[in-house]
């Protein structure tokens, strides 16, 4: 018999909440990542009293009761809402889309003079059924707000030219005809107190794990090791890239200490003008309601990815997807291989859709025992 029942390949949120599932059933689990922590992208690394989000802000929301009771067996959450603000040219505004936003650009007061101001605003333009994002973006929330603050950040975010990209990534732009800047319309929402290693730790408890490991460089050795595999990498790297690379959307943090108290006063600030380089900047103690001293920021520059730089976004495209789906097929003859999480699935989930895939997948193998 083998030491282990499952090595895990990847220390993300999909790897670890599967250990946890079957480390619970009595099944021995080993998690094994490439970086020099665990975590994956949830990782946050503490700084000046400061839990700093390495791979980006992470806000946690769900409407299911379930998975929030799952998470919070761990840690607990504080009560942070995410209400972004928007700054072109040094104009602030609240986002997402609401009755602050349309009361700063047009001094409309209701519902009914906001709609009536939208449908104005686009009257000349015809647009019946949007071929691209502009036309999605501008039938949702007229010319002024789709100039100032939706087409340079989604020009420079994917690259492109509004014209060139697909309606869709924009069809669940938040718009609300109320006076409500969460985010977020789900029920349950927050930050865990004390930052998400608790939940990586809580979740990893009495668990063997291994940092600095890439399974590719040792794979016999691993493979040995467990009866079976679950796999969180790159789907494509899996299967050494022999039909083609899978693209991404990157990006790079420029993170600085400032010795202030305060530098923003919130957690995020779109920056929404083209020529900012940057998409944001993220002032981390305010997602835990930090009182020291200092302050730690973040700006976000969205780059092309190529294959020497973190994967974050999935390029949905036709010919990613097509892409995909013949790896896809390959992963579905390794028997002994169980691919999941955003990197196998080459799909953006955010954490608590990928909570309860990992959940799915183990339920669904102890209950077939
Ligand atoms: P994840 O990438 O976390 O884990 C995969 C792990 O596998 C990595 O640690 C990697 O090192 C390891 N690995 C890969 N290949 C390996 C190999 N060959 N050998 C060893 N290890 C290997 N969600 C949300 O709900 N709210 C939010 O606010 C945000 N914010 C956000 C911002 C940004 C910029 C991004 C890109 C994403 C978010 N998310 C989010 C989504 C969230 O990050 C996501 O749901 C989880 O990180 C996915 O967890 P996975 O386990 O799938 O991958």
């Amino acid at each position: 018999k083998k030491k282990y029942d499952y090595l895990i390949v990847g220390s993300g949120l999909f790897g670890n909440v599967f250990a946890h599932q079957m480390n619970k059933n009595g099944f021995k689990c080993l998690v094994i990542d490439k970086r020099n922590h665990l975590g994956g992208n949830i990782y946050s690394e503490k700084t000046e009293g400061i839990n700093v989000h390495k791979y980006g802000p992470h806000i946690f929301h769900t409407n299911d009761k379930s998975i929030w009771d799952f998470v919070n067996q761990f840690v607990e959450f504080n009560h942070f809402r995410y209400s972004p603000l928007a700054n072109y040219k040094g104009e602030l505004y609240n986002l997402p889309f609401n009755m602050h936003t349309f009361h700063q650009f047009w001094n409309v007061k209701t519902p009914q003079e906001a709609k009536a101001k939208i449908k104005d605003q686009i009257k000349d333009l015809n647009i019946i059924k949007p071929k691209n994002l502009e036309e999605q973006a501008l039938s949702l929330v007229g010319k002024d707000i789709y100039e100032k603050l939706i087409k340079g950040y989604t020009e420079k975010q994917w690259g492109r030219d509004a014209k060139g990209l697909p309606s869709f990534i924009i069809k669940r732009l938040p718009v609300r005809y109320t006076y409500d800047n969460n985010y977020f319309n789900d029920k349950y929402q927050g930050i865990p107190i004390g930052g998400y290693n608790k939940l990586t730790e809580g979740l990893l408890e009495n668990i063997d794990t291994q940092l600095n490991v890439d399974y590719f460089q040792n794979k016999e050795h691993f493979n040995e090791l467990a009866s079976k595999v679950v796999y969180t990498g790159k789907i494509d790297e899996f299967f050494n890239y022999k039909l083609g690379y899978l693209n991404y959307r990157s990006l790079r943090f420029e993170s600085e200490t400032l010795e202030q108290e305060n530098y923003q006063g919130i957690a995020a600030i779109n920056y929404t003008e083209r020529n900012v380089p940057y998409t944001r900047i993220i002032e981390h103690k305010h997602f835990e309601y930090g009182q020291g001293p200092k302050t730690i920021i973040t700006k976000e520059f969205p780059q092309e990815w190529d294959k020497n730089k973190e994967p974050y976004y999935p390029i949905n495209d036709d010919k990613n997807i097509s892409l995909y789906k013949k790896y896809k097929d390959l992963a579905d003859q390794e028997e002994q291989i169980i691919f999941g999480g955003r990197l196998a699935e080459y799909k953006y989930y955010d954490m608590h859709q990928v909570i309860a895939s990992a959940l799915k997948k183990s339920n669904d193998i102890l209950n077939n025992q």
